[in-house]
């Protein structure tokens, strides 16, 4: 098991690039299914929750060739529709194989996710959203049995907007008989780039990063290419990283309109942000860190995604400031971590009020979900002294070796194998 090792305190400064979308390119995998033939995915991110996926996904029969950040999925040979526990538990976006398997093969046997590291995480949406295409759906010992012959178009109102049941609802959608209208749709970048990729393949959809899609479904859909969008929160989290420790740095990011919601957060902090097409240029070297108060929501708003690390962020700061998480109302595993930094926290329902302090101070800590690593590791580049991060395979499910690049731009971070758990 690996931990980092961070001598806190240094100044980061230079450049680096942000790496493809571990969200987007999750869900672009297994869209691939809905077609037949050799389909390309570039700057795919070498995290492993892909290299999870590529395993799910051979699973099936598709045969994946990944090198370079550019992945190529052979989907001519499938031969089994059974997604089973043992990838299901490792990763819950393995449940996006159920719409296009049900949808192009008429049948899917997938596992249930079951609970995550910080509460529920249902799938409700995702089986309502299959059952009005007409499936049917029986959950039998741990695995969602779907049926159908061939899916129907439907109207499918989303209670909650979902990332994850509208790529599912939209990727079955496209090869269902007739016309389906997914209402309060999901407008996360990740989506919009599904759009994009089915678009490519043939499917017929209007509505393209609206809440409301509207789907001629097609008889069938032809392989094709997609180039994937950068990590919007790896961005967030670099950025971050250079404001808590005060430091100038620019990052390559292609696409500046996904994060802006952070990057107004980080310019109220009292930062200088500079856009400049692909490079966003962060000084936070002259200022205090002013309390900023954040309220995640959907897409366009703050991410959940970014709270842990906002959080981390805010425990340096001249004030006190309210962070509420409205997606995930429990995702503060990150907390007493923090505390043990010598941050002031306190956990009121769904929010994290967190006091300013003057200084953090390195301590052993331990990761408990991939932001909550995240939201670690920062703390510990602003701490006095040495902090050590154990468990980062959370850390590595969706961060392309981040302590390289954060090492690139001076940090004293490093990575040791350690028998510690
Ligand atoms: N929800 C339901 N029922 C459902 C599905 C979702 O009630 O059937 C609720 C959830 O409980 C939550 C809200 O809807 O309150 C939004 O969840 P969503 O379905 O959008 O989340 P997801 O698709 O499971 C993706 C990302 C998460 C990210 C969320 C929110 C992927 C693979 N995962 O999850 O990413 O936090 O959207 O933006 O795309 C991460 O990268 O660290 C991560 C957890």
């Amino acid at each position: 098991m690996d931990k980092f090792i961070i001598k806190g305190g240094k100044k980061l400064e230079g450049k680096v690039t942000v790496s493809g979308a571990k969200n987007s390119a999750l869900v672009l995998m297994p869209a691939a299914l809905l077609n037949t033939g050799i389909n390309h995915i570039s700057n795919t991110p070498e995290v492993n929750d892909i290299y999870t996926m590529i395993k799910l996904l051979k699973h099936l029969g598709v045969n994946s060739d990944f090198s370079e950040h550019n992945l190529i999925l052979d989907t001519s040979n499938i031969t089994n529709l059974i997604a089973p526990y043992d990838h299901v538990k490792k990763m819950r976006a393995s449940v996006y194989v159920l719409g296009p398997l049900l949808a192009r093969y008429g049948s899917a046997k997938v596992s249930l996710p079951g609970g995550c590291a910080w509460g529920p995480r249902p799938i409700n949406l995702h089986l309502e959203a299959m059952k009005k295409l007409g499936a049917e759906i029986v959950l039998e010992e741990g695995y969602i049995i779907a049926k159908s012959s061939r899916l129907h178009g439907a109207k499918i109102h989303f209670d909650v907007s979902s990332v994850g049941a509208t790529g599912n609802a939209l990727m079955a959608a496209v090869l269902a008989k007739g016309t389906s209208v997914i209402s309060n749709a999901s407008i996360e970048p990740e989506i919009v780039l599904l759009t994009d990729f089915l678009t490519a393949m043939g499917a017929k959809i209007r509505g393209r990063g609206t809440t409301t899609l509207e789907v001629d479904g097609v008889d069938d859909l032809v392989p094709s290419s997609v180039k994937n969008i950068s990590d919007r929160i790896e961005a967030g989290t670099l950025l971050t990283a250079a404001a808590i420790t005060r430091s100038k740095i620019e990052i390559v990011y292609g696409e500046i309109d996904n994060i802006e919601s952070e990057l107004f957060k980080l310019e109220s902090s009292g930062v200088k942000i500079l856009r400049n097409n692909e490079i966003i240029e962060i000084d936070a070297r002259d200022s205090s860190i002013k309390n900023v108060d954040v309220t995640t929501a959907v897409f366009p708003g703050f991410p959940t995604d970014m709270q842990a690390q906002w959080t981390a962020f805010m425990t340096l700061s001249d004030g006190t400031s309210t962070i509420t998480d409205t997606i995930y109302h429990d995702r503060f595993s990150h907390v007493p971590e923090l505390n043990r930094l010598g941050a002031n926290i306190e956990i009121l329902n769904n929010s994290a009020i967190v006091k300013g302090v003057k200084e953090l101070k390195g301590a052993k800590v331990m990761s408990t979900d991939l932001r909550a690593s995240a939201s670690l590791v920062l703390a510990g580049l602003a701490a006095h002294g040495i902090t050590e991060v154990l468990r980062i395979y959370h850390l590595d499910r969706g961060y392309q070796r981040i302590e390289e690049k954060l090492r690139s731009l001076g940090a004293d971070i490093e990575r040791v194998n350690t028998p510690e758990y």
